[in-house]
């Protein structure tokens, strides 16, 4: 049965006095002077605590343990605050706000004890909420469960840098787990960030910039994708820091697996083993015709890309020349012509192999990632949002004892990381292969080496790691 730990807190005199924390089930006492509900102040522990017991035992437990015998709104309201959440609806919101004062703002300043409380309730716990806003509640509650149900427990006492060089220095199965933020470095835009992808279309005013690679779209009309693909053309033979991490991982036999969300196959530049590789998202590599499935090295397809031709399977030509008769002989990109024919417009037009939304990942994301999550003993994401399914979903699927580390420029508050590294990744790589004294196999690895940085706890688990200012020269 989970216990708060009694806390010490000194007075005013500074003589040490036992606070008791919460004891459950919670009695909220009321303000004599307002009679507003009290709350209690629910700390990070307190939060974690009920999420262990909620996971831990079944729901009716859950309930009965923290909950007293008679209950309105307002409980419904400390619960989901216990669980760490809070109400999103304002009407709801202002409603609860004035039925509950929280114990620094009650008009008297005596600490309400559990059984205090029960004294001060006079007669029937009647609600103060109307019955649409109880509702509300209890659809939050519900949903503050499910949340809590489906989402990883951060492990206790894995939360400080040393804690993740020790686990890597023993680890022999990584799952890293990377996204476009390992190739910013290389002027590759990632696909969120304000000076992403999807800012740089916006001129196209399409209603979703996601668009640009969606299936269903691309089947009615190629052209919409063709006319950007220059833009995501992948450099060729270049790779990050980050990147030779990776590599370096894998020559000390530490890589289970990276599975990339990327499509620029710099992956496979920097030395990584296909058979350690997992393109989520498919690559530039190969290229297929939508209608009879021809595939092509990607290469094959650069120039039409660059030129803005739509690239057109040879097997298909014929027969598209007979469907399209009025289309331009050297096939450039018609954009919203008046095609008025049944047949889709990407009729005989060869697509990158990458996964657009709309389509399937490929059949190997499926057959290794099953494994992969069960054979894992560390999981480092880096350099993604985690925005997008199935993949965002893998940080639910590894067992909870296994440690999860976040690298990334900016927080990922979906996701419950036990340590969260904020940063440019080749400086959060290059610190953490210093403090483990290894070398990443990069051209850049000498001068980077010699670089220190900044590492600020910003919260339990959470660093922001910069570069030191270079020191003048004398
Ligand atoms: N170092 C660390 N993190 C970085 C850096 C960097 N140098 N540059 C960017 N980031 C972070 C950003 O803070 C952001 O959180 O990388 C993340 C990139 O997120 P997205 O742009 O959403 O890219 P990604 O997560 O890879 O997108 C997933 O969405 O559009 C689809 O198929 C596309 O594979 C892509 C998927």
């Amino acid at each position: 049965m989970l216990k708060r730990p009694q806390e010490e807190e000194s007075d005013n005199n500074g003589t040490k006095k036992l606070k008791a924390r919460l004891t459950y089930p919670c009695i909220l006492g009321k303000d004599k002077v307002t009679g507003k509900f009290i709350f209690p102040a629910i700390t990070k522990d307190d939060v974690m605590n009920a999420r262990l017991f909620l996971k831990n035992n079944d729901l009716k437990t859950f309930l009965e343990y923290f909950l007293p015998v008679e209950v309105n709104s307002i409980y419904i309201y400390f619960m989901i605050k216990l669980l760490g959440f809070d109400v999103k609806d304002k009407e709801l919101f202002m409603a609860l706000n004035s039925n509950i004062t929280s114990n620094k703002e009650r008009s008297t300043s005596i600490e309400v004890s559990a059984v205090q409380a029960k004294v001060e309730h006079e007669g029937e716990l009647t609600d103060p909420l109307e019955k649409k806003h109880a509702v509300k509640l209890i659809k939050d509650l519900q949903k503050a469960i499910n949340k809590v149900l489906s989402t990883r427990l951060r492990l206790p006492n894995f939360n400080t840098i040393d804690h993740f060089t020790a686990t890597l220095r023993n680890a022999k199965k990584i799952l890293v787990l990377t996204g476009a933020g390992v190739s910013t470095s290389l002027g590759i835009p990632d696909f969120r960030s304000s000076e992403g992808f999807y800012s740089k279309i916006r001129h196209l005013g399409l209603e979703d910039p996601q668009d640009v690679f969606n299936l269903d779209i691309f089947l009615q009309d190629p052209s919409v994708f063709y006319n950007i693909a220059h833009m995501v053309l992948p450099p060729e033979n270049m790779y990050s820091p980050l990147h030779s991490f990776i590599k370096m991982l894998q020559d000390k036999g530490k890589l289970l697996r990276n599975y990339t969300q990327n499509i620029d196959n710099l992956e496979s530049y920097a030395g990584i083993d296909p058979d350690k590789l997992v393109q989520c998202h498919g690559s530039f590599a190969t290229a297929s015709c939508v209608t009879c499935h021809w595939q092509i090295p990607g290469e094959k397809i650069f120039d039409n890309i660059r030129n803005l031709e739509l690239p057109l399977c040879p097997y298909c030509y014929q027969k598209r020349k007979q469907y399209f008769p009025m289309s331009n002989a050297n096939n450039t990109i018609q954009t919203n012509a008046n095609f008025n024919s049944p047949i889709l417009k990407s009729y005989g037009v060869l697509k990158p192999d990458m996964t657009f939304f709309g389509e399937a990942l490929p059949s190997r994301f499926h057959k290794t990632i099953r494994k992969d999550i069960l054979e894992c003993d560390l999981l480092i994401c880096i350099g993604t949002s985690l925005k997008v399914a199935p993949v965002s979903e893998i940080v639910n699927m590894v067992p909870s004892h296994v440690p999860q580390i976040l690298i990334n420029r900016d927080m990922v508050t979906h996701a419950e990381f036990d340590l969260n590294l904020l940063g440019f990744c080749d400086d959060v790589a290059s610190l953490v292969a210093k403090k483990c004294h290894w070398d990443i196999p990069h051209k850049k690895w000498q001068d980077l080496k010699k670089i220190d940085y900044n590492c600020t706890e910003i919260d339990i688990g959470t660093y922001k790691i910069k570069k030191q200012p270079r020191k003048k020269q004398q």
